[in-house]
């Protein structure tokens, strides 16, 4: 493979990490042009960090609560960010606001992965009030992260029906399939079509 920089991408991660699996998957081909640099989690007991641990990957804890307040959490995890170097952010299940300094340092460059599709239920149980309005479509959204929650410009977009006799869970199965396709195809775009190398200071 000739030429081809591979963008350097952290995962932001609260919990079972299976999105951030896929994409350190899909980033193991050798033309996919983003390789995951480090995983950060907000909770130490986060499934997803020994998983990503047991792929090599650089794992990181930031416990939110030995933090005063919002600004110095997230002064931190920007610190951690650039000292791994990284490029572009990806928020993979990631439930923690972030303040609107550090969304302008990153836009452009942090993406986060909703599970409907937006703007259709935004925040929490996606899937128990797609069923409770009765859908009949449901999905998952990638989509560049503004200051306002679940708001920013929509990157793509996959939809699943839903079925007779759907619970929370089968629909939320149905649609995590999606996100696991729809995520590392969404990272592959904006690592190709990024500019310059540095975040914002
Ligand atoms: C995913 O379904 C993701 O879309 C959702 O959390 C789940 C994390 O699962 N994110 C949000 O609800 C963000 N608002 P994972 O840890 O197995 O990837």
């Amino acid at each position: 493979m000739s030429g081809l920089r591979k963008r350097r991408a952290a995962v932001l991660i609260s919990g079972r990490g299976s999105n951030m699996l896929s994409l350190i998957e899909a980033a193991e081909a050798p033309d996919y042009p983003a390789e995951i640099v480090a995983v950060i989690s907000n909770r130490a007991d986060a499934a997803g960090l020994s998983r990503a641990a047991a792929a090599g990957i650089a794992t990181a804890a930031l416990d939110h609560r030995a933090f005063p307040d919002r600004p110095s959490f997230d002064a931190e995890l920007d610190r951690l960010l650039r000292a791994h170097g990284a490029e572009i952010v990806v928020l993979a299940g990631f439930l923690r606001i972030l303040t609107d300094g550090f969304v302008r340092a990153w836009e452009g460059r942090m993406i986060n992965i909703h599970p409907s599709l937006l703007p259709a239920y935004k925040g929490l149980h996606t899937h128990e009030r797609a069923l409770a309005d009765g859908a009949t479509q449901h999905g998952c959204t990638v989509h560049h992260v503004v200051a306002e929650l679940d708001s920013g410009p929509i990157i793509a977009q996959a939809a699943v029906p839903v079925l007779p006799g759907d619970t929370p869970e089968t629909l939320g199965r149905r649609v995590l399939a999606e996100e696991h396709r729809l995520f590392p195809a969404a990272l592959a775009d904006l690592a190709r079509t990024l500019p310059g190398a540095e975040p914002a200071s």
